[in-house]
């Protein structure tokens, strides 16, 4: 089987890359080989590798930027990702995409299922929603992960900068009223790899499996934690004592709102493919692991 991967220098298609590559022949591009804001790059890309299975793990993922970038945001969550399946739907393929919790508003007391409506409150959240939608009205077989609080041992994430500013200053002011599941990257990358597994490796079967299974699923790590407990944990774990203060929303104001309330409940993932992720605590620890003793 051949799948041709997106975003393989970001913290999801860099851990996408290594664990798919087992499975199935992976021809993976970076924004140099091929520029999602570009239509006709990704229509030449995707009729010259005639993948089985596109998995797209690039996205505009500067949250705050996007509130002044919305064209830029919007190129590459919503216009990329309806070209991308229609290119699937052109070959006779399936497509894997990777949405957010950022879809929603946070309002919801309890965690969020795939039926709960999405209303999301920034820029980012209404491209990657335009970007869900256009992939869900496809008819071509897709399974769309939402994930949230992703970090990974590489690039941009609360996770390196918790651990950076702790060396840095004396003390941490960090949010204590945003709840969600921190997501370790490898773990929404071996979780995909299962899934691909249990549709079956085999070119054809597994798009019919696919378009069996097709639609949204929520895929974080189990448990959940403010941004506060988070940093708290991770820093016990790694030994630093820098003290970490809670502060509110309100008082680390930020040009795009976050939502509140980012819990995904993942019991739809579990019944219908038998995976589940471990919970917060112990994936941080093993990424923390992975980062080593120079963290
Ligand atoms: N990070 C989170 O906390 C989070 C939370 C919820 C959901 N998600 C979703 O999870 C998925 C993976 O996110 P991530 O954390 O791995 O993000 P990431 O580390 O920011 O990686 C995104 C990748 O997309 C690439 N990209 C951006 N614009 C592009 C373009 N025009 N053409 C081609 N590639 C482009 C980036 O390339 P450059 O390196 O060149 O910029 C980067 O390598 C995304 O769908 C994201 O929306 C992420």
């Amino acid at each position: 089987m051949k799948i041709l991967l997106t975003g393989r220098a970001g913290q999801l298609g860099w851990e996408l890359q290594r664990t798919l590559s087992p499975l199935a022949e992976v021809t993976a591009f970076d924004r140099v080989g091929l520029d999602l804001a570009d239509p006709g790059a990704i229509a030449r890309v995707v009729r010259a590798v005639k993948p089985q299975l596109i998995v797209n793990a690039a996205a505009y993922t500067a949250v705050d930027r996007a509130e002044t970038e919305s064209e830029s945001a919007h190129a590459v969550n919503a216009a990329a990702p309806e070209i991308l399946v229609r290119e699937a739907g052109r070959l006779g393929a399936a497509l894997i995409h990777y949405s957010t919790d950022y879809v929603f508003d946070g309002n919801k007391a309890g965690a969020y299922d795939e039926s709960d409506a999405a209303n999301p409150a920034g820029v980012y959240g209404r491209s990657k929603l335009l970007g869900e939608q256009a992939i869900s009205a496809s008819g071509v077989p897709h399974l769309i992960f939402r994930t949230g609080w992703v970090y990974s041992a590489r690039g941009r994430n609360f996770l390196l900068t918790m651990l950076r500013l702790a060396r840095e200053q004396a003390e941490l002011k960090v949010v204590a009223d945003q709840f969600g599941a921190p997501t370790w990257a490898r773990m929404i990358a071996e979780a995909t790899a299962q899934v691909i597994a249990r549709c079956g490796t085999d070119a054809n079967g597994i798009v019919e499996t696919i378009h069996g299974q097709r639609g949204i699923y929520h895929l974080t790590a189990a448990g959940r934690t403010s941004r506060h407990g988070f940093a708290e944990a991770l820093l016990r774990e790694a030994g630093l004592a820098t003290p970490v203060h809670p502060i509110a929303t309100s008082g680390y104001p930020l040009p795009a709102p976050r939502p509140m309330n980012s819990e995904l409940s993942c019991l739809k993932l579990a019944a219908r493919f038998g995976v589940a992720l471990p919970d917060w605590e112990s994936s941080m620890r093993l990424c923390l692991g992975e980062i080593g003793p120079g963290r």
